[in-house]
Protein backbone atom coordinates (compact mmCIF):
# COMPACT_ATOMS: atom_id res chain seq x y z
CA UNK A 1 0.00 0.00 0.00
CA UNK A 2 1.18 3.34 -1.09
CA UNK A 3 2.77 5.52 1.88
CA UNK A 4 2.62 9.01 1.16
CA UNK A 5 6.14 11.05 1.59
CA UNK A 6 7.03 13.93 3.72
CA UNK A 7 7.82 15.60 -0.08
CA UNK A 8 4.10 15.18 -0.92
CA UNK A 9 2.17 17.61 1.45
CA UNK A 10 2.17 21.39 2.47
CA UNK A 11 4.29 22.11 5.04
CA UNK A 12 4.80 26.17 4.81
CA UNK A 13 3.92 27.31 8.18
CA UNK A 14 2.77 24.43 9.92
CA UNK A 15 3.73 22.78 13.31
CA UNK A 16 5.15 19.77 12.43
CA UNK A 17 5.57 16.54 14.44
CA UNK A 18 8.62 14.94 13.31
CA UNK A 19 8.56 11.34 14.73
CA UNK A 20 12.78 10.04 14.87
CA UNK A 21 14.85 7.46 16.43
CA UNK A 22 17.88 8.93 18.77
CA UNK A 23 17.78 6.06 20.89
CA UNK A 24 21.58 6.75 20.51
CA UNK A 25 24.43 4.88 22.46
CA UNK A 26 25.99 7.74 25.10
CA UNK A 27 29.27 7.47 26.43
CA UNK A 28 29.89 6.83 29.96
CA UNK A 29 29.59 11.26 30.47
CA UNK A 30 26.48 11.39 28.75
CA UNK A 31 27.37 12.44 25.14
CA UNK A 32 26.45 10.99 22.16
CA UNK A 33 28.66 7.90 21.46
CA UNK A 34 27.07 7.22 17.97
CA UNK A 35 25.48 10.01 15.07
CA UNK A 36 24.65 7.71 12.86
CA UNK A 37 20.86 8.09 12.99
CA UNK A 38 20.60 11.60 14.12
CA UNK A 39 22.68 12.10 10.87
CA UNK A 40 20.03 9.71 9.03
CA UNK A 41 17.16 12.12 9.90
CA UNK A 42 18.75 15.20 8.64
CA UNK A 43 17.69 15.20 4.89
CA UNK A 44 14.23 15.02 6.28
CA UNK A 45 14.24 18.11 8.91
CA UNK A 46 16.30 20.20 6.46
CA UNK A 47 13.59 19.91 3.77
CA UNK A 48 10.67 21.15 6.48
CA UNK A 49 12.38 24.08 7.43
CA UNK A 50 13.53 24.89 4.05
CA UNK A 51 9.74 24.57 3.28
CA UNK A 52 8.93 27.15 6.19
CA UNK A 53 7.79 24.34 8.48
CA UNK A 54 8.19 24.66 12.23
CA UNK A 55 9.58 21.41 13.48
CA UNK A 56 8.59 19.72 16.72
CA UNK A 57 11.04 16.59 17.10
CA UNK A 58 10.50 13.69 19.17
CA UNK A 59 12.16 10.50 20.19
CA UNK A 60 13.11 8.10 22.79
CA UNK A 61 16.16 7.11 24.69
CA UNK A 62 16.87 4.04 26.21
CA UNK A 63 13.60 2.28 28.41
CA UNK A 64 13.14 5.03 30.98
CA UNK A 65 10.06 2.53 32.40
CA UNK A 66 7.60 5.52 32.24
CA UNK A 67 9.13 7.90 34.27
CA UNK A 68 11.65 11.16 34.02
CA UNK A 69 15.54 9.83 34.46
CA UNK A 70 17.85 12.17 33.95
CA UNK A 71 20.48 9.88 32.52
CA UNK A 72 18.27 9.36 29.24
CA UNK A 73 17.51 12.87 28.54
CA UNK A 74 17.51 13.85 25.06
CA UNK A 75 19.53 17.22 25.74
CA UNK A 76 22.82 15.44 24.86
CA UNK A 77 21.03 14.43 21.44
CA UNK A 78 19.88 18.33 20.84
CA UNK A 79 23.02 19.23 21.08
CA UNK A 80 24.24 17.37 18.50
CA UNK A 81 21.35 17.74 16.14
CA UNK A 82 21.98 21.92 16.76
CA UNK A 83 25.53 21.10 15.51
CA UNK A 84 24.69 19.12 12.31
CA UNK A 85 21.73 21.62 11.68
CA UNK A 86 23.76 24.32 11.98
CA UNK A 87 20.54 25.94 14.05
CA UNK A 88 19.33 26.49 17.46
CA UNK A 89 17.85 23.09 18.97
CA UNK A 90 16.11 24.15 22.20
CA UNK A 91 14.70 21.14 23.94
CA UNK A 92 11.49 21.58 25.68
CA UNK A 93 11.07 20.01 29.78
CA UNK A 94 8.53 17.53 28.62
CA UNK A 95 6.91 16.55 25.27
CA UNK A 96 3.47 17.16 26.27
CA UNK A 97 1.34 20.16 28.73
CA UNK A 98 0.96 23.22 28.26
CA UNK A 99 4.14 24.75 28.76
CA UNK A 100 5.52 22.65 25.56
CA UNK A 101 2.43 23.52 23.75
CA UNK A 102 3.40 27.44 24.39
CA UNK A 103 6.89 26.41 23.00
CA UNK A 104 5.62 25.10 20.22
CA UNK A 105 2.98 28.32 19.37
CA UNK A 106 5.98 30.39 19.65
CA UNK A 107 8.08 28.78 16.89
CA UNK A 108 8.58 30.52 13.77
CA UNK A 109 9.35 29.01 10.51
CA UNK A 110 12.26 27.36 9.35
CA UNK A 111 12.35 26.90 13.68
CA UNK A 112 13.10 23.31 16.15
CA UNK A 113 11.91 22.45 19.08
CA UNK A 114 13.00 18.89 20.34
CA UNK A 115 10.81 16.98 22.91
CA UNK A 116 12.09 15.44 25.76
CA UNK A 117 11.70 11.79 26.01
CA UNK A 118 8.60 10.42 25.27
CA UNK A 119 9.15 7.25 27.18
CA UNK A 120 9.41 9.22 30.15
CA UNK A 121 5.53 9.13 30.39
CA UNK A 122 4.66 5.40 30.94
CA UNK A 123 1.33 6.04 28.60
CA UNK A 124 3.92 6.26 25.09
CA UNK A 125 4.17 2.72 25.28
CA UNK A 126 0.89 1.62 26.42
CA UNK A 127 -0.30 3.40 22.64
CA UNK A 128 -2.46 5.39 25.47
CA UNK A 129 -5.39 7.01 23.17
CA UNK A 130 -5.46 10.13 25.79
CA UNK A 131 -1.60 10.88 25.54
CA UNK A 132 -1.92 10.10 21.86
CA UNK A 133 -4.43 13.29 21.73
CA UNK A 134 -1.97 15.61 23.46
CA UNK A 135 0.92 14.81 21.15
CA UNK A 136 -1.40 15.23 18.33
CA UNK A 137 -2.84 18.61 19.73
CA UNK A 138 1.32 20.19 19.38
CA UNK A 139 1.03 19.54 15.09
CA UNK A 140 -0.91 20.19 12.65
CA UNK A 141 1.15 17.21 10.37
CA UNK A 142 2.73 14.13 11.59
CA UNK A 143 5.79 13.09 9.75
CA UNK A 144 7.34 9.70 10.70
CA UNK A 145 11.37 9.25 10.18
CA UNK A 146 12.05 6.65 12.94
CA UNK A 147 12.00 3.65 11.23
CA UNK A 148 13.73 2.10 13.75
CA UNK A 149 11.27 2.48 16.46
CA UNK A 150 8.27 1.61 13.82
CA UNK A 151 7.55 -1.79 15.55
CA UNK A 152 6.67 -0.34 18.64
CA UNK A 153 2.96 0.54 18.58
CA UNK A 154 3.39 3.27 20.67
CA UNK A 155 1.44 6.50 20.88
CA UNK A 156 3.93 8.83 19.18
CA UNK A 157 4.57 5.86 16.33
CA UNK A 158 1.03 4.39 15.52
CA UNK A 159 -1.78 6.57 18.45
CA UNK A 160 -1.64 9.64 17.41
CA UNK A 161 -1.83 9.13 13.86
CA UNK A 162 -5.27 8.75 14.24
CA UNK A 163 -5.48 12.27 15.76
CA UNK A 164 -3.48 14.09 12.63
CA UNK A 165 -4.48 16.17 10.06
CA UNK A 166 -2.36 14.65 7.48
CA UNK A 167 1.14 12.51 8.02
CA UNK A 168 3.40 11.34 6.02
CA UNK A 169 6.94 9.08 5.70
CA UNK A 170 10.26 11.22 6.30
CA UNK A 171 12.86 10.58 3.55
CA UNK A 172 14.75 7.74 6.24
CA UNK A 173 11.66 5.59 6.35
CA UNK A 174 11.19 6.18 2.60
CA UNK A 175 14.70 4.82 1.96
CA UNK A 176 14.95 1.72 4.67
CA UNK A 177 11.47 0.88 3.00
CA UNK A 178 12.50 1.27 -0.27
CA UNK A 179 15.42 -0.57 -0.05
CA UNK A 180 13.68 -3.55 1.86
CA UNK A 181 11.08 -3.60 -1.49
CA UNK A 182 15.11 -4.09 -3.53
CA UNK A 183 15.95 -6.89 -1.48
CA UNK A 184 13.24 -9.15 -0.61
CA UNK A 185 10.42 -7.98 -2.73
CA UNK A 186 11.52 -7.63 -6.49
CA UNK A 187 14.85 -8.34 -5.78
CA UNK A 188 17.51 -9.28 -9.11
CA UNK A 189 18.72 -12.61 -8.53
CA UNK A 190 20.53 -14.42 -7.42
CA UNK A 191 19.95 -13.36 -3.89
CA UNK A 192 22.67 -14.11 -1.25
CA UNK A 193 21.20 -14.42 2.00
CA UNK A 194 23.45 -14.27 5.25
CA UNK A 195 22.62 -14.93 8.84
CA UNK A 196 24.51 -15.02 11.68
CA UNK A 197 24.28 -14.06 15.15
CA UNK A 198 24.07 -15.96 18.66
CA UNK A 199 20.62 -17.44 18.26
CA UNK A 200 18.44 -19.70 16.07
CA UNK A 201 15.12 -18.84 18.06
CA UNK A 202 15.41 -15.28 17.02
CA UNK A 203 16.39 -16.19 13.60
CA UNK A 204 14.02 -19.23 12.93
CA UNK A 205 11.24 -16.81 11.33
CA UNK A 206 13.50 -15.12 9.23
CA UNK A 207 15.30 -18.31 8.04
CA UNK A 208 11.57 -19.30 6.74
CA UNK A 209 10.85 -16.28 4.84
CA UNK A 210 14.38 -16.78 3.27
CA UNK A 211 13.70 -20.72 2.51
CA UNK A 212 10.85 -19.24 0.09
CA UNK A 213 13.14 -16.29 -0.70
CA UNK A 214 16.33 -16.26 -1.35
CA UNK A 215 18.72 -18.73 -3.90
CA UNK A 216 21.28 -19.23 -1.25
CA UNK A 217 21.70 -19.13 2.51
CA UNK A 218 25.08 -18.61 4.51
CA UNK A 219 24.48 -18.98 7.85
CA UNK A 220 27.51 -18.60 10.59
CA UNK A 221 27.83 -17.31 14.13
CA UNK A 222 26.94 -19.50 17.20
CA UNK A 223 23.71 -20.15 15.84
CA UNK A 224 25.62 -22.21 13.08
CA UNK A 225 26.33 -24.61 16.03
CA UNK A 226 22.66 -25.91 16.50
CA UNK A 227 22.29 -26.54 13.01
CA UNK A 228 25.34 -28.71 13.14
CA UNK A 229 24.43 -30.22 16.46
CA UNK A 230 20.90 -31.20 14.56
CA UNK A 231 23.09 -32.93 12.01
CA UNK A 232 25.02 -35.22 14.57
CA UNK A 233 28.02 -33.52 15.22
CA UNK A 234 30.00 -32.99 18.45
CA UNK A 235 30.63 -29.23 19.06
CA UNK A 236 32.41 -29.55 22.01
CA UNK A 237 31.26 -26.86 24.60
CA UNK A 238 30.16 -24.77 22.00
CA UNK A 239 26.77 -22.71 22.37
CA UNK A 240 23.88 -24.41 21.03
CA UNK A 241 20.14 -24.53 21.27
CA UNK A 242 19.40 -27.42 22.67
CA UNK A 243 15.56 -27.57 22.05
CA UNK A 244 15.68 -26.53 18.78
CA UNK A 245 17.85 -29.02 16.85
CA UNK A 246 14.58 -30.46 15.32
CA UNK A 247 13.31 -26.99 14.32
CA UNK A 248 16.51 -25.64 12.92
CA UNK A 249 16.88 -29.25 10.37
CA UNK A 250 13.70 -28.86 9.33
CA UNK A 251 13.97 -25.44 8.30
CA UNK A 252 17.44 -25.52 6.58
CA UNK A 253 15.68 -29.14 4.76
CA UNK A 254 12.27 -27.13 3.50
CA UNK A 255 14.80 -24.49 1.68
CA UNK A 256 17.19 -27.31 0.53
CA UNK A 257 14.16 -28.65 -1.06
CA UNK A 258 12.63 -25.57 -2.51
CA UNK A 259 16.79 -25.26 -4.05
CA UNK A 260 18.16 -23.25 -2.08
CA UNK A 261 21.98 -23.63 -1.58
CA UNK A 262 22.79 -23.59 1.88
CA UNK A 263 26.23 -22.75 3.87
CA UNK A 264 27.63 -23.81 7.16
CA UNK A 265 30.83 -23.49 8.65
CA UNK A 266 33.29 -26.42 7.42
CA UNK A 267 35.80 -24.94 10.56
CA UNK A 268 35.88 -23.02 13.40
CA UNK A 269 38.37 -21.44 15.46
CA UNK A 270 38.01 -22.54 18.88
CA UNK A 271 39.00 -21.84 22.50
CA UNK A 272 38.66 -22.58 25.79
CA UNK A 273 37.00 -19.26 26.74
CA UNK A 274 36.43 -15.84 25.35
CA UNK A 275 39.02 -13.57 26.11
CA UNK A 276 41.51 -11.45 23.73
CA UNK A 277 44.73 -13.41 23.17
CA UNK A 278 43.84 -16.74 24.77
CA UNK A 279 45.31 -19.81 22.72
CA UNK A 280 43.20 -20.46 19.94
CA UNK A 281 43.45 -23.49 17.67
CA UNK A 282 42.01 -24.40 13.62
CA UNK A 283 39.98 -27.14 13.56
CA UNK A 284 37.70 -28.72 11.46
CA UNK A 285 33.99 -28.97 12.25
CA UNK A 286 33.72 -32.24 13.56
CA UNK A 287 36.70 -32.04 15.85
CA UNK A 288 36.01 -29.48 17.74
CA UNK A 289 38.03 -30.80 21.37
CA UNK A 290 35.77 -31.63 23.81
CA UNK A 291 35.47 -28.47 26.45
CA UNK A 292 36.84 -26.21 23.58
CA UNK A 293 34.23 -23.46 21.97
CA UNK A 294 33.50 -22.00 18.60
CA UNK A 295 33.74 -18.43 18.71
CA UNK A 296 34.42 -18.37 14.89
CA UNK A 297 34.26 -19.60 11.04
CA UNK A 298 37.83 -20.98 10.45
CA UNK A 299 39.36 -19.96 6.70
CA UNK A 300 38.00 -22.78 4.78
CA UNK A 301 34.31 -21.81 5.57
CA UNK A 302 35.70 -17.64 5.12
CA UNK A 303 36.46 -19.10 1.82
CA UNK A 304 33.43 -20.87 1.05
CA UNK A 305 31.23 -18.38 1.76
CA UNK A 306 33.28 -15.73 -0.54
CA UNK A 307 32.62 -18.50 -3.29
CA UNK A 308 28.76 -18.51 -2.24
CA UNK A 309 28.80 -14.49 -2.20
CA UNK A 310 30.44 -14.65 -6.19
CA UNK A 311 27.69 -13.33 -8.59
CA UNK A 312 25.35 -12.03 -6.51
CA UNK A 313 22.95 -9.65 -7.25
CA UNK A 314 21.61 -8.57 -4.13
CA UNK A 315 23.16 -9.38 -0.64
CA UNK A 316 20.83 -9.26 2.69
CA UNK A 317 23.44 -9.92 5.78
CA UNK A 318 21.91 -9.94 9.59
CA UNK A 319 23.86 -11.13 11.92
CA UNK A 320 27.85 -11.38 12.95
CA UNK A 321 29.77 -15.13 11.98
CA UNK A 322 31.77 -14.84 15.18
CA UNK A 323 32.57 -13.07 18.46
CA UNK A 324 33.88 -10.13 16.42
CA UNK A 325 34.46 -7.93 19.53
CA UNK A 326 37.00 -10.18 20.96
CA UNK A 327 40.21 -9.70 18.96
CA UNK A 328 41.24 -13.02 17.61
CA UNK A 329 37.46 -13.86 16.85
CA UNK A 330 36.88 -11.56 14.45
CA UNK A 331 38.06 -13.14 11.57
CA UNK A 332 35.13 -14.54 9.56
CA UNK A 333 32.88 -11.13 10.03
CA UNK A 334 35.85 -9.03 8.77
CA UNK A 335 35.89 -11.22 5.73
CA UNK A 336 32.71 -11.30 5.48
CA UNK A 337 32.57 -7.91 5.21
CA UNK A 338 35.21 -7.40 2.53
CA UNK A 339 33.41 -9.59 0.40
CA UNK A 340 30.77 -7.99 0.69
CA UNK A 341 31.92 -4.45 0.19
CA UNK A 342 34.12 -6.00 -3.08
CA UNK A 343 30.58 -7.61 -4.75
CA UNK A 344 28.90 -5.44 -7.23
CA UNK A 345 25.49 -6.31 -5.66
CA UNK A 346 23.19 -4.24 -3.77
CA UNK A 347 23.98 -5.19 -0.52
CA UNK A 348 21.61 -4.17 2.71
CA UNK A 349 22.85 -4.55 6.00
CA UNK A 350 20.88 -4.48 9.03
CA UNK A 351 20.70 -5.16 13.00
CA UNK A 352 22.79 -3.18 15.36
CA UNK A 353 26.22 -5.99 15.59
CA UNK A 354 26.23 -6.17 12.24
CA UNK A 355 26.54 -2.47 11.42
CA UNK A 356 29.01 -2.29 14.20
CA UNK A 357 30.94 -5.30 12.39
CA UNK A 358 30.47 -3.47 9.29
CA UNK A 359 32.35 -0.26 10.47
CA UNK A 360 35.01 -1.84 12.22
CA UNK A 361 35.93 -3.30 9.06
CA UNK A 362 36.30 0.23 6.98
CA UNK A 363 33.91 -1.02 4.44
CA UNK A 364 30.87 1.06 5.66
CA UNK A 365 31.11 3.17 2.75
CA UNK A 366 31.40 0.15 0.14
CA UNK A 367 27.58 -1.55 1.23
CA UNK A 368 25.35 0.13 -1.08
CA UNK A 369 22.72 0.06 2.26
CA UNK A 370 23.03 -0.01 6.19
CA UNK A 371 19.46 -0.17 7.86
CA UNK A 372 19.25 2.22 11.25
CA UNK A 373 17.20 -0.67 11.95
CA UNK A 374 18.01 -2.98 14.66
CA UNK A 375 14.15 -4.83 15.74
CA UNK A 376 12.29 -2.88 13.19
CA UNK A 377 14.78 -4.67 10.90
CA UNK A 378 14.69 -8.18 11.81
CA UNK A 379 10.54 -7.53 12.33
CA UNK A 380 10.57 -6.97 8.26
CA UNK A 381 12.57 -9.41 7.16
CA UNK A 382 10.22 -12.23 9.31
CA UNK A 383 7.42 -10.66 6.72
CA UNK A 384 5.80 -8.85 9.50
CA UNK A 385 4.21 -5.79 9.25
CA UNK A 386 5.08 -2.67 11.33
CA UNK A 387 2.86 -1.24 13.21
CA UNK A 388 4.07 2.36 12.64
CA UNK A 389 4.05 1.50 8.72
CA UNK A 390 0.95 0.24 8.92
CA UNK A 391 -0.48 3.77 10.92
CA UNK A 392 1.74 5.66 7.84
CA UNK A 393 -0.59 3.24 5.08
CA UNK A 394 -3.88 4.20 6.75
CA UNK A 395 -3.86 7.54 7.35
CA UNK A 396 -2.05 8.37 3.81
CA UNK A 397 -5.68 7.13 2.60
C1 LIG B 1 15.97 0.40 18.70
O1 LIG B 1 17.00 0.95 19.10
O2 LIG B 1 15.98 -0.72 18.15
C2 LIG B 1 14.69 1.16 18.76
O3 LIG B 1 14.91 2.46 19.14
C3 LIG B 1 13.68 0.50 19.65
O4 LIG B 1 14.08 0.52 20.99
P1 LIG B 1 13.38 -0.44 22.02
O5 LIG B 1 13.84 -1.83 21.71
O6 LIG B 1 13.80 0.04 23.38
O7 LIG B 1 11.89 -0.33 21.83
Amino acid sequence: MKVRSVDEIPLKGKKVFVRVDFNVPLTENGEVAEDHRIRAVLPTLRYILEQGGRAVVASHLGRPKGKPDPSMSLAPAARVLEKLLGRPVNLAPDCIGPEVGNMVEKLGAGQVLMLENLRFHSEEEKNDPAFAKALAALADVYINDAFAASHRAHASVDGMTRYVSACAAGFLMKQELDYFHRIMEAPERPVVAVLGGAKVSTKLPILKQFASRVDRIIIGGAMANTFLKGMGLDLGASLVEHDLLKDAVEVLDAARARGVQVYLPVDFVVAERLEAGVTTKVVARDKVPPGWIAFDVGPESQKQFAEALKGARTIIWNGPLGAFETQGFEGGTMAMAESVAKSSAVSVVGGGDTDRAVHMAGKADAVSYISTGGGAFLELLEGRTLPGVKALETCSR
